[in-house]
């Protein structure tokens, strides 16, 4: 019987999702089907109504339910802190669901700049919903976190939140000397915005540049980041490791992010 998974929002065509976990299926011999499911705010109350009689194994959530669904499911502690999901499960007769985008992206930085784990102080540009994933794991992982955003107020919010402290927007440069890891979090640098305009040379030399813009995967700040020669992370790597999350839940065995899997995915850009 073919098991049935898919992505709830609106909209969902562009997801490279389904290129992901179709790439998982074939190596696992897994049969499932990972299906879109456009869903506006107008219809999530009904949807989560029918999901019981849908026989769906589970589900990732994305944009503008990542928020919405979380009154219709059993939160996890990340899921709790964040107030904000991307992955339901079934378990004893739950849904239960988590965000896993924090341990995607820290999934990311250990494939990619494994020399992150030696950092003490992370400087994360940007305060919107990927912040707060991101912030939230690197909390976690006992790293000391300051936020700069465009609209400081946001900034400040969203220390208080994780035990961080907001800087400004113009204090960057001389926040650069100190910081062991830096990640941009913001939409800057994504292929039809402006670059992010950080002049890096103030970072030390074992510094860890990391982005979450994954089109295009070389942005001009990891462009810049590589030509000093800081060992750099890019936003392929989490959006690829936040999706395993989803598949160990569903399917019980832990996928393998592979050079396959990144080729397939990039051809989608
Ligand atoms: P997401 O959930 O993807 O993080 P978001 O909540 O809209 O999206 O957050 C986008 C982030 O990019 C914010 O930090 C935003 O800064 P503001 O809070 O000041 O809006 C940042 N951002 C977007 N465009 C920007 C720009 N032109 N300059 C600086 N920051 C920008």
């Amino acid at each position: 019987m073919t098991r049935r998974v898919g992505l709830l929002g609106w909209p969902v065509a562009h997801s490279r999702s389904p290129v992901i976990f179709a790439h998982w299926f074939q190596r696992y011999g897994i049969n499932a089907r990972y299906e879109l499911l456009p869903v506006q705010d107008h219809g999530l109350k009904q949807f989560f109504a029918d999901f019981d009689t849908m026989g769906f194994v589970g589900l990732n959530v994305t944009v503008p339910h990542k928020i919405s669904a979380a009154q219709f499911v059993d939160l996890d502690p990340v899921g709790q802190r964040l107030g904000s999901i991307n992955t339901i499960w079934r378990e004893d007769g739950k849904l239960r669901a988590t965000s896993s985008d924090g341990a995607g992206f820290i999934a990311s930085l250990d494939e990619q700049a494994p020399s992150w784990r030696s950092a003490k102080t992370a400087l994360v540009i940007g305060a919107g919903g990927a912040a707060i994933a991101v912030t939230d794991a690197l909390a976690t992982a006992g790293v000391s976190i300051r936020i700069a955003n465009r609209r400081a107020q946001r900034a400040e919010t969203l220390a208080a939140r994780v035990g961080g402290e907001a800087v400004l927007w113009s204090a960057i440069p001389r926040e650069l000397p100190h910081v062991d890891l830096l990640v941009n979090t913001t939409s800057l640098g994504m292929e039809g915005s402006s670059p992010l305009e950080i002049d890096l040379s103030p970072l030390p030399a074992h510094a860890v540049v990391s982005d979450i813009v994954y089109n295009p995967l070389n942005t001009p700040l990891l462009k810049q980041a590589e030509a000093r020669g800081l060992a750099t992370v890019d936003g392929l790597g989490m959006l690829l490791h936040q999706a395993t999350v989803g598949f160990e839940k569903w399917f019980g065995q832990t996928p393998e992010v592979d050079e396959a899997l990144r080729s397939k995915v990039i051809a989608t850009l």
